[in-house]
């Protein structure tokens, strides 16, 4: 065999090796953890880059509000800057693995993901990785336009995929350079049920499940067959499934795009379907996202770091609403269903129907420190009535 391929079989073999012993590790993991009956919870609040650690700062000080005479200890970690990652060489250093490990849930701001040609070595983006070291497998990402009539939330899977070995590609020659998409039984599985159950539990009619089947057929395939098995079980829930890229078209479709309730995908499309439907409700600054393992989750904004309002001197105006709605999604897995209503109720209010202020991301609009007053005193009032 020529030395090329060898070497790239070699490789090759690590990776089967290393995401067969994965499959093992998933299949051996315990249940959910009950966070009501935790003596105390632990949050780790880890503030990242840019504009990260000022709209963290925002939904830490509405939650501390909010979560006042509870047992719960938030935790400052503050290891995940793009600095330390790169003076490392690692998407997350080991000793802030430890101690992100250490907590219940995290609140994460946004963190910078080089790419070649930046300043920083080509690392693993810190959310990929912090994704599958926690093995939060749901990516929960609602979106609303009420008047519109949109009421959608993705269930993108978040541990596999094109993002599974993403950062393991394969330049077998100069010419020649392969990436690898991976699809498992229990992984797919456990996705699109946690989206049944969630449509289950909260009403909801309807499941979509978006592939690439027709083209990707092995991996595709297998989410898709997975989901229609899975859909069975769930006689009183409609079950469709689209292509992804009719489905990305079917977003701006206004009569269909109603009928849409709950949609489970693979990494990459819910991550390119969640931004496209995050802009249909204002942009992915009013995004937040929640990050779903059976030990661990961690909530964020589904944008970036916005390093551009850094250096254009703005990010004292950076809109926190994403992470404050990700605080919402944090509430309600800790249990806390009403403290999740009253701030998910004082951000519709703020960012959407009364709007006394706006951010615009320019001093054409409040500071984002202004704007989470405005939400705390909301809440305030709420809390009162
Ligand atoms: C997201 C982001 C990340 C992703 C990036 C920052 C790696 O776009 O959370 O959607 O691709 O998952
Ligand atoms: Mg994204």
């Amino acid at each position: 065999m020529e030395q090329h391929i060898k070497t790239a079989a070699e490789r090759f073999a690590e990776l089967i090796e290393r995401q067969t012993a994965r499959v093992r590790a998933m299949a051996a993991q315990p249940d959910f953890v009950d966070y009501t009956k935790l003596d105390k919870l632990i949050i780790g609040v880890c503030g990242g880059d840019g504009i990260g650690p000022a709209i963290t700062g925002s939904a830490r000080l509405l939650l501390e509000e909010l979560l006042r005479g509870e047992s719960v200890e938030f935790r400052e970690i503050p290891g995940l800057t793009i600095e330390r990652r790169a003076e490392f060489g690692k998407a997350i250093p080991d000793d802030t693995l430890e101690e992100l490990k250490a907590c219940h849930i995290i609140l994460k701001g946004p963190t910078t993901t080089p790419r070649a040609g930046d300043p920083w070595p080509n690392i693993e983006s810190a959310n990929v990785a912090m994704r599958k070291e926690l093995d939060l497998f749901a990516n929960v990402r609602p979106v609303k336009v009420p008047e519109q009539g949109i009421d959608w939330v993705f269930f993108r899977e978040n541990t596999e995929g094109a993002y599974a070995v993403g950062s393991q590609g394969i330049h077998v020659t100069p010419e020649l350079a392969i990436d690898f998409t991976v699809t498992t039984t229990g992984g797919t599985e456990r996705i699109v049920r946690q989206a049944f159950e969630y449509a289950k539990k909260t009403g909801r009619k309807r499941v979509t499940a978006v592939t690439k089947a027709n083209v990707i057929k092995t991996t595709d395939g297998k989410f898709l067959q997975i989901a229609k098995d899975i859909a069975e079980e769930y006689p009183d829930i409609a079950f469709d499934d689209w292509y992804i890229d009719i489905m990305t078209a079917k977003l701006l479709d206004e009569k269909r795009r109603r009928d849409f309730s709950v949609i489970v995908l693979p990494n990459l499309y819910g991550d390119i379907l969640t931004d496209e439907a995050a802009e249909l409700q204002g942009g992915v600054g009013t995004a937040g996202s929640a990050n779903i393992g059976k030990r661990y989750a961690m909530f964020e904004a589904i944008h970036g770091s916005a390093p551009r309002m850094v250096t254009e001197g703005r990010a004292q105006y950076a809109d926190p609403t994403s992470m404050l709605r990700a605080s919402v999604l944090l509430l309600e897995h800790i249990g806390q269903t009403e403290k999740a209503r009253l701030l998910e109720r004082a951000l519709d209010i703020c960012a959407i129907e009364e709007r006394r202020f706006t951010v615009t991301g320019r001093d054409t609009g409040v500071t984002g420190k202004q704007f989470t007053e405005y939400v705390l005193e909301t809440v305030k009032a709420l809390q009162s009535r």
